[in-house]
């Protein structure tokens, strides 16, 4: 990372506004080392779901591709917005958010393709949206944002309020068995290292203790909740298995581990009528 000084990793809690400022930070700071480092397995307009490489094209979550022209689809934590390009491409109308000026620099970078003039960039905050209530028909996210705020209920109500009642937000975020493990790809990644119940936020503090980096776990009881509570019915829950093809690794995650235990949660939402 771009730091002078290495920051020390804990665990501690950090607030939603102490844990977005650290998210706009490293993202900014980082979206260049990660889009070099992933952006080929993510592809320019490709829509994929997390490092298993479940493609949206095959698993049609958000439904079948050919219904999805003409939708307003908003995607949260898009980064460089590969997955609402592919979306474009499929003649919806898509809206990338994030909260990273440099990560929409990357979407900026990547510009053309079929639907392009369809694609809409947003800098903001996922708990904050600048949107008219049922404002879409979808929303999405793939590992956007959830990860790595404080209060993802405020999220989810956010995302629920710009929905059309009975649409469908779908998203992605790392399987809550893995902050039982190691984030390691290789054979020291399989002993359960901490609690799968102990809550409290991986924090990387530079040396004045202030947040640059947060990640907030919560178990899969805690989502499915924070999932009816922000006024969503849980259609399903997907657990991409490893695909043979797949022989690459990204950070934690790899064929090893991915073979043995999942990596990738997936909730398919439906927004209730209030
Ligand atoms: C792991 S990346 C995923 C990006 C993209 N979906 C992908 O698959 O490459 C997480 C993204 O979430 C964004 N993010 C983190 N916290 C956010 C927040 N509170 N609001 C909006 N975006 C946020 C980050 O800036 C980053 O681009």
């Amino acid at each position: 990372m771009n730091q002078e000084h290495e920051p020390e990793a804990t665990r501690r809690n950090a607030s939603d506004t102490e844990s977005s400022r650290a998210s706009r930070g490293w993202w900014d700071s980082n979206a260049d080392e990660y889009q070099s480092e992933h952006g080929a397995f993510l592809g320019d307009d490709r829509f994929v779901w997390g490092p298993e490489g479940l493609d949206e094209a095959d698993a049609a979550l958000l439904g079948p591709a050919a219904e999805l022209k003409g939708r307003r689809i908003l995607e949260i934590g898009a980064g460089a917005a590969q997955c609402s390009r592919w979306l474009a491409a499929q003649g919806a109308l898509p809206v990338a958010l994030d909260i990273s000026h440099r990560q929409l620099q990357h979407a900026l970078r990547i510009a053309g393709g079929p639907g392009e003039d369809a694609l809409g960039l947003v800098e903001a905050d996922a708990g904050a949206l600048p949107f008219r209530d049922g404002s879409f028909d979808l929303a999405c996210s793939a590992y956007g944002a959830l990860p790595f705020v404080a209060d993802p209920v405020r999220v989810l109500r956010e995302v629920r309020r710009v929905l059309r009642p009975g649409g469908r937000f779908v998203f992605s975020v790392s399987h809550p068995i893995r902050w039982a493990f190691p984030d390691e790809p290789g054979p020291e990644g399989l002993s359960v290292g901490a609690s799968y119940f102990d809550r409290t936020p991986y924090v990387e503090q530079d040396e004045a203790g202030r947040a640059v980096y947060v990640e907030h776990h919560r178990t899969l009881g805690d989502r499915v909740r924070d999932v009816v509570a922000a006024g969503f019915r849980l259609e399903d829950l997907v657990e991409p298995e490893w695909p043979e093809w797949n022989t690459q690794e990204w950070g934690g995650w790899s064929p090893l581990r991915g073979r043995l235990i999942p990596g990738t949660a997936i909730f398919v939402c439906s927004a209730v009528a209030p």
